[in-house]
């Protein structure tokens, strides 16, 4: 059962849970997960030992960007069951302690949202001024290819989505969109709901008059995509928001701002707790830097010292004033083993452990994708039929209309399509990975007969298995949640390794990234060797670190010390 006699900061020591609902578990064989196979695989996620579940939208919806399109706030999609089965997955939840957060999706709606209906039924409709009207488009790109404006025929005015022309942008300059968003939201916090991940809001604040950007039209990803993140605005309707939607509330919530383009410096204003925005942000640096010049699917390669640079310095950035979102993929992302790890079946393992045990022991409140703690993997797709997302599917049409083939852009299809996380959950070596007793949705992968819950649950030295150590360790030390953090051998190719510290007891975290053995320099285990306790292991090499100061490929070494009498 839940307890609401928590301090303040209570997501500190937690652990989040991201379903994305419709790939998750499907009850009704209909090929779509719902929410009763949710309710159904919760004994899943409490196995894990994690303590919240984002739930991915699951609001009416006519899916044209699986959901984050939403054409009613207050309804759950028929796809994905009823008001009443969200009723019941929040009570099943709670029943087992675990909370439950809402994607909040209010930079835009669905163009079929009765607010947009009636903005362009006419020039002088009483919603017209909620979204953006303007006789000309300026030259902003949608993030999911070509224009950002998309002409209305009947009153010959232009509307602005950032996403699919299907995704209208709401005006938050205007007081009564802002209203009925908080309405919105108090309406699901008495529902019983612990929370919201809100969708992309650093980019709600345009910039008045929405000049043109300084770089050519339809390329939002140079400085016409800064003039949407992070205006001055955001921090007050964040902070407005609190006003009228928390402060009623003092039950125990989480708050995480999705914050494309945010920078260390932003990002430890919107968490800093005396101002009252959110609780956390979910930063992208990180995930954008394998991105090269012509955008996302512009694939370079990244070493694993500029990932470290990146991530450590977002460590230190939030050590004092501000606290960090800790993710390597979510559904908008490849799979972390893939991109980050090594997904050859030799070092699949050994990989996602690895990566989940830096993630897990860094400062931050780690998020657990659904199929992370299996080492699910990407998806090796090789025709245009295999992609369902809009995003790439939009960047195909528009390549290829350019003139590029299919095989040209296959490459960067397969390292960053936002289908490599969208695949079913493979929760069996059965029939559709026992996601369904229907036709899945999208294929389920290759390797789901040997990548599997029922392969690994209870079983020692899975991934699983792995992960629900380092979800236990947060609870129990509280120097994982607390600790401060101290970058260690940041010179190092291949190791990755930083202290933790609180109240007398210290963590060291030693990982080796990549298939070689590394040499940890011997003055990083003085003090080690003898007090240490072993907390964790992904490849079960310990005792040759201890002995001789190497790390094999691909594994990674948690030790403990207490260093004063406590
Ligand atoms: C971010 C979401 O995570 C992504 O899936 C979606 O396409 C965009 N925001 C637009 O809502």
């Amino acid at each position: 059962m839940l307890t609401q006699d928590l301090p303040r900061d209570w997501w500190k020591s937690a652990v989040v849970y991201q379903i994305y609902p419709r790939s998750f578990a499907d009850s009704d064989g209909d090929g779509i997960g719902d929410l009763r196979g949710i309710i159904d695989h919760l004994g899943h996620l409490e196995a894990l030992g994690v303590d919240v579940l984002w739930l991915s939208p699951v609001y009416r919806s006519p899916q044209d960007d699986n959901g984050y399109d939403i054409s009613d706030y207050q309804d759950v999609d028929p796809i994905f069951g009823t008001l009443a089965d969200l009723d019941a997955l929040i009570a099943a939840a709670h029943a087992r302690g675990i909370r439950v957060v809402m994607d909040l999706v209010v930079n835009h709606t669905s163009d079929e949202h009765p607010w947009f209906v009636e903005s362009r039924s006419s020039r002088t409709s009483p919603r017209r001024d909620w979204y953006y009207w303007r006789d000309e488009p300026n030259n902003w790109g949608s993030f999911f290819s070509g224009s950002a404006w998309e002409p209305d025929e009947a009153t010959g005015q232009h509307y602005l989505h950032l996403f699919s022309r299907k995704q209208p942008d709401l005006n938050w300059e205007n007081p009564e969109v802002r209203e009925a968003v908080y309405a919105m939201m108090r309406w699901w916090l008495e529902r019983g709901v612990d929370g919201f991940r809100m969708d992309v809001i650093n980019l709600i604040d345009k910039p008045g008059g929405l000049p043109d950007g300084r770089v050519g039209p339809g390329d939002l990803w140079g400085d016409s995509f800064s003039m949407v993140a992070n205006g001055p605005r955001v921090h007050d309707h964040l902070r407005e928001m609190q006003d009228r939607v928390f402060a009623d509330h003092p039950h125990a919530f989480l708050t995480v701002g999705e914050m494309p383009g945010v920078g260390v410096g932003q990002a430890a204003l919107f968490t800093d707790p005396a101002r009252r925005e959110v609780d956390m942000v979910f930063q992208f640096e990180h995930v954008d830097l394998d991105s090269g010049p012509g955008g996302k699917f512009d694939v370079v390669p990244l070493a694993m010292p500029r990932l470290r640079e990146s991530l450590m310095r977002w460590q230190v950035g939030l050590a004092e004033v501000g606290w960090n979102s800790l993710y390597w993929d979510n559904h908008d992302q490849p799979r972390a083993v893939s991109r980050f790890g090594d997904d050859d079946e030799v070092w699949r393992e050994r990989s996602a452990k690895t990566l989940a045990t830096v993630l897990h022991t860094l400062r931050g409140t780690p998020y657990v994708y659904q199929g992370d703690e299996l080492g699910m993997t990407n998806v090796p797709f090789d025709s245009p039929s295999d992609f369902r997302d809009i995003e790439s599917l939009n960047y195909v049409r528009e390549q290829t209309a350019a003139g590029a083939s299919f095989g040209d852009l296959l490459a960067g299809l397969r390292a960053k399509s936002r289908d490599n996380a969208r695949t079913p959950m493979q929760w069996t070596g059965g029939l559709h990975a026992g996601f369904t007793t229907g036709e899945p949705w999208i294929p389920v992968p290759p390797n789901a007969s040997r990548v599997n819950a029922e392969s690994q649950v209870g079983v020692r030295g899975s991934v699983f298995e792995h992960y629900r150590v380092l979800v236990a360790l947060r609870h129990e030390e509280p120097v994982v949640a607390r600790g401060s953090i101290t970058p260690l051998a940041m010179d190092h190719p291949d190791l990755w390794a930083f202290g933790r510290a609180h109240d007398g007891v210290e963590l060291l975290t030693l990982a080796a990234f990549g298939r070689e053995p590394v040499t940890v320099p011997a003055e990083m285990l003085q003090g080690w060797t003898d007090a240490a306790a072993v907390v964790t292991t992904s490849a079960g090499a310990a005792t040759s670190l201890l002995g001789s100061g190497v790390l094999p490929g691909w594994e990674a070494v948690v030790l403990r010390r207490v260093s004063r009498a406590v």
